[in-house]
Parts: C-alpha cells; structure tokens; sequence
C-alpha cells in the first residue's frame, strides 16, 4: 500500500523525507562487517569518513549489519528505527542523537550508547525510539533528541538526589 495512503494503518500520513539510498546503505552496512563483529563509535565515524558520507548513515547501515554491534560504553542504550521510519525523519533523528551523545560526554554528563535498528512496530507514530535502562524500557514516538535529553536529565537527577 502507498504509504502516503491515509488508509494504510501502519502509517497514515505523508511521508515527510526521503529515505537514505539502500545501495549505498548496503555498502557502508558491508564495511562495518568487515571491522565486525564489534565495533567501537569510532570506527562507525571512520566508515563514514572513508566513504565520504554523512555520519549518520553509517550509523543507520548499522541496522542493516546485523552481525554487527557496537561496543557498549554507557548504560542507557537508545535505539532508534532505520527502517520506514526514514520517511518521517529517523535519519535526522541519528544525527541529532549523535550530537547529543557526544555533547553529554564532552560535558561528563549522563549519556548514552546508539542503537540503530529495524522496525520497533509503532509504525504510524515515526520516527520511533526506544531508551533501554537498568530498570525498564522508556518508548518515544514522534521521537525528538528532546525526549531523550529529558528522560537522561530525570534519570541524572534522581541518581543526584538518592
Ligand atoms: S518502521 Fe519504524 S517503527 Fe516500524
């Protein structure tokens, strides 16, 4: 079905960005297989770098290198949806999480690791996100850096005040 179509219940509304070229998503999710299986942040930046592309989209061929895992360094993990969700926004959404990211640890703030991923099944409310903690699973839709700088400001705060 036309995802533009409003009857189409896993997204009604219009598209609102173009998806990332798969060919090319699948040549970068190829380079990180062959740093895999683990790979740090940096070297995800590297791949990038070497193809002479966007940051973020070597962090979203992630997704599509499922033999592929970046090395953990935080706690709270956010995953985000690389797949449809491209069509409202999720690549903007890496760019802006990875800025986020490296601001919080330039500051020794609270961060957190990205987890690029396939489809989180709230289809028709991308882009979709997910910060995975300790003590439970914390769900963004309409996902913003936003949300996930508040949900990293509480759990700081109430680290702060225990
Ligand atoms: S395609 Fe992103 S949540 Fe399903």
């Amino acid at each position: 079905m036309d995802p533009a179509d409003p009857a189409n219940p896993l997204a009604p509304r219009a598209p609102t960005h173009n998806a990332v070229d798969f060919d090319a998503l699948w040549t970068l999710g190829a380079a990180l297989m062959a740093d895999g299986p683990v790979v740090t942040a940096e070297e995800v930046d590297e791949v990038a770098e070497d193809h002479g592309v966007p940051r973020a989209h070597a962090w979203m061929a992630l997704s599509y290198a499922p033999n592929v895992q970046v090395e953990r360094t935080a706690d709270i993990a956010v995953a985000v949806c690389c797949a449809r969700c491209q069509l409202w926004g999720a690549g903007d959404l890496v760019a802006d999480l990875l800025a986020l990211r490296d601001a919080r640890t330039a500051a020794g703030r609270l961060s957190f690791d990205l987890v690029p991923r396939g489809c989180l099944n709230r289809c028709s409310d991308a882009p979709v996100a997910t910060g995975v903690l300790d003590d439970g699973v914390v769900g963004f839709v309409n996902a913003t850096a936003a949300q996930v700088t508040e949900l990293l400001d509480a759990v700081e705060a109430e680290a702060a005040d225990a």
